[in-house]
């Protein structure tokens, strides 16, 4: 096959045959097919779609792209849940730990910073000596022993993923709903999850920044699925401001542990929560989302969540004492703050250009080679509808340069907009998709 002739068709809106799908994942995973081509054909999938024939197709090549996991010696239904990325967005972190603490058995393969959002397995790896790299067998006796593991996709899993991820950071081909349901559902395919639930962000730091686009996506990700065979639903959730407070690396991290010690909340523990319970639900340890919600806050107050954390870090390699103690994470050398250029409401976020901001400060990648500086980051200090005098600081920068700080001022003084009058909130949830019905809060 002449892999030019799979982009030009593309390109000409046409719909790709199973065999040059199959061409496309596997010359993806094998290195078959240069960088090149493949970013062609990324980029006119961008433009031209994909129905939900050759979505499908395409899940189904990229998972069986490598091996998929056994996850049989394993006690229970295994739980897994996976966001569409984000900017602030730590629910793995605050809920695989409660989850397991309440019995689940969470086996999950994360990933990594993707344009301006961050990645688990960047955040885990922010903790002194933690490892995200394990061998099947020590991944299903981790979950097995503990209830929790946190991985990156091994070279034989789902490598077409991997290798087309990395291209599409860096070649402006990541929001795409057919690329992202693939590359998502076939990664949750592979990995052996028994039910999979999916958190879907919308809003300015969503992949989607439409609420049609996003249950579209959501939609395309439980029919692919419930195709499969698996239980599977998906929450549509905010993302107009960072969910958390914190942005970075291991500043996410530390957030994660604030609030697994009860030293803090908010809006990213709350859709921790209601994914978290539904998870228990799927588990079949639940019997619904509120006695769902009521175990996962029986194993915060007690403290149940943090110890889980602690046992996964210390199984995957890393420092547990950061658990007890954040100061054991890696420090910025300086903080500065970003000052409010007037006073009024804070009206509006582009938070992309928050995951950006971070992003400039050394939190992610431009290319593919960029490495991470783990400390570095943004805490923002503002939410929406807050009302702040000129001066005051909307966020903090934590840098480990300083020259770029003016730079970082200024784009984070454009990312928020402050106005006089005092604007109307945004939900927290704005759809439930199952297999059999979209359910819409707003
Ligand atoms: N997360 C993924 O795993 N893949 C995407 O394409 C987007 C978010
Ligand atoms: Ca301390």
């Amino acid at each position: 096959m002449n892999f030019v002739d799979v982009i030009l068709k593309k390109k000409a809106g046409e719909a790709l045959s199973p065999e040059e799908i199959r061409a496309f994942a596997r010359g993806a995973a094998d290195g078959s097919v240069p960088d090149y081509q493949l970013s062609a054909l990324l980029m006119a999938i961008c433009f031209q779609g994909m129905n939900a024939q050759e979505t499908a197709c395409l899940t189904m090549e990229m998972m069986h792209s490598g091996g998929v996991v056994d996850l049989s010696a394993i006690d229970g239904v295994c739980v897994d849940k996976h966001s569409t990325g984000g900017v602030g967005d730590t629910t793995t972190l605050v809920l695989v730990p409660l989850a397991a603490a309440c019995g689940a058995k969470v086996a999950k393969l994360s990933g990594r910073g993707l344009g301006h959002t961050g990645g688990t397995l960047d955040k885990l790896e922010s903790i002194p000596g933690c490892s995200v790299e394990k061998t099947q067998e020590e991944f299903v006796e981790q979950v097995q022993r503990i209830g929790c593991a946190v991985i990156g996709q091994t070279q034989d899993l789902c490598p077409a993923d991997k290798a087309l991820y990395a291209l599409r950071d860096v070649t402006g081909t990541v929001g795409c709903v057919p690329l992202i349901a693939s590359s998502i559902v076939s990664k949750k395919l592979a990995s052996g999850a028994g039910a999979i639930i999916l958190d879907v962000k919308t809003g300015s730091g969503a992949l989607m920044h439409t609420l049609e686009e996003s249950i579209e996506l959501a939609r395309a990700m439980v029919d692919i699925g419930t195709q499969a065979g698996k239980p599977i639903l998906a929450l549509v959730t905010g993302m107009d401001q960072p969910l958390g407070t914190h942005v970075g690396n291991a500043l996410e991290v530390k957030e994660a542990i604030d609030i697994l010690s009860g030293r803090a909340g908010g809006d990213l523990l709350a859709v921790s929560l209601e994914l978290g319970s539904r998870m228990l639900v799927a588990s079949g340890i639940a019997k619904d989302v509120a006695d769902g919600k009521a175990r996962m806050r029986g194993a915060l107050e007690s403290g149940a969540g943090l110890e889980r954390l602690r046992e996964m870090i210390e199984a995957q390699g890393g420092d547990g004492r950061v658990c007890e103690d954040v100061d054991y994470l890696p420090h910025a050398a300086y903080r500065i703050d970003v000052p409010a250029p007037r006073g009024g409401y804070v009206a509006k976020m582009d938070t992309t250009e928050i995951g950006y901001c971070a992003q400039d400060l050394g939190a992610g990648r431009k290319k593919k080679t960029d490495v991470i500086d783990p400390a570095v980051g943004l805490v923002m200090r503002v939410r929406l509808g807050d009302a702040v005098a000129a001066g005051q600081p909307l966020a903090t920068l934590y840098l480990n340069k300083r020259e770029l700080a003016n730079e970082a001022i200024a784009r984070m003084q454009r990312a928020i907009t402050v106005s006089p009058e005092r604007p109307a909130l945004p939900p927290l949830i704005y759809a439930a998709v199952s297999p059999e019905e979209t359910i819409r809060y707003v």
